[in-house]
């Protein structure tokens, strides 16, 4: 059984649940997704990131992981691709990074809309969604744009299990992300929670398990005070535990690390093979033109091929020996 370790231990099941990371800014919200999404790299279990901060392209200094849009892009991609993407992911078994970064809100919301749709339609096994910054997606109180984005991924929430898919939303204000989704989760995470209003949904969801007064009052005075990484995990209902773990290190690059003031260091990201991709792309998502499709990295992309006929070629010679 696939078993995710990120400083506690967690069924693989996790691919197909709904999780919540809540806490306030510079917690650790999006260095925690990062561990999480290394260990379902690493047990096989896809996964891709909707990700509006330019903040998840740092998994890719260690896995080989396509990243969709941002400045870091393998294949760029517009708002209008979320439909054939969605069918490209499915269809390859992707996992990936999708950044949003560079775009409006709105547009971000579009193609959330349409990506989340296509892959509710589409998904038939085990497969992981994460959204950062959900509460941009799935606000308590949507506008005319929110509105189908947070349409999109209630659907997800409510009904992807059925169809292998799970979710985990991450978000700075428990308190403006859409209850309806926040109370479907099947798995909390809380780390560094201080503001009244969002301490108050924190207490309202510990409510979920029935515990007393006083042991409540106790975990939230631990959550007011916990530091960088530390985390409490709450799951009544699923995995029917509730405690405080720090969490694992990263074994890759934390691009939303704070800025300092220090020299800029440069990253360096590993290869992954992006043909296959670009002939689906080619076959089934429709032509070059349709998606615009823009190779960003052509060396990677080489170095990528040139390691599968080298292997290819040390094969043969030792059959031959
Ligand atoms: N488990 C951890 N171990 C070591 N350092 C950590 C850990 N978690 C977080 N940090 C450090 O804390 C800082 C903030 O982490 P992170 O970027 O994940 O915060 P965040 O909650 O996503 O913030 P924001 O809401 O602003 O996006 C980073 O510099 C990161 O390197
Ligand atoms: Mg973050």
């Amino acid at each position: 059984m696939d078993e995710l370790n990120i400083g506690t231990k967690i069924s693989g099941d996790y691919v197909s649940k709904v999780a919540c990371i809540l806490a306030k800014r510079d917690s650790g919200k999006t260095y925690t997704a990062g561990v999480i999404e290394e260990q379902m790299f690493i047990n096989r279990l896809p996964f891709v990131v909707i990700d509006p901060m330019n903040a998840h392209w740092g998994i890719r200094s260690k896995f080989p992981i396509t990243i969709f849009g941002g400045p870091k892009a393998d294949i760029d991609i517009t708002s209008n691709d979320g439909a054939p993407i969605a069918k490209l992911i499915v269809s390859q078994n992707l996992s990936g990074i999708i950044d949003v970064s560079d775009w409006s809100f709105e547009d971000m919301q579009l193609f959330v809309t349409e990506f989340g749709d296509k892959l509710y339609e589409l998904n038939t096994t085990p497969r992981h969604l994460i959204v950062e910054e959900a509460d941009i997606f799935a606000p308590q109180r949507p506008d005319s744009n929110s509105k189908v984005s947070l349409r999109a991924l209630d659907t997800i929430v409510r009904r992807g299990r059925q169809r292998g898919l799970g979710v985990t939303l991450i978000t700075q204000r428990p308190a403006v992300l859409n209850k309806n989704v926040l109370t479907q989760s099947d798995v909390f995470f809380f780390m560094n929670v201080v503001a009244e209003q969002d301490i108050k949904v924190v207490g309202e969801l510990l409510n979920l398990s029935g515990l007393d007064r006083d042991t409540k009052k106790e975990h939230i005075a631990k959550i007011m005070k916990y530091k960088q990484g530390e985390c409490m995990l709450f799951s009544p209902s699923w995995l029917r535990r509730i405690e405080s773990f720090k969490v694992s290190k990263r074994q890759a690059h934390h691009a939303g690390a704070t800025v300092g003031m220090g020299k800029k260091e440069e990253v360096k990201l590993v290869p992954v093979i992006i043909d296959h991709i670009v002939k689906a792309l080619n076959t089934e998502g429709g032509t070059e033109s349709d998606i615009g499709i823009t190779m960003k990295h052509p060396t990677m992309k080489q170095y990528g091929t040139g390691i599968v006929m080298l292997t290819a070629l040390m094969f043969m010679l030792g059959a031959m020996i």
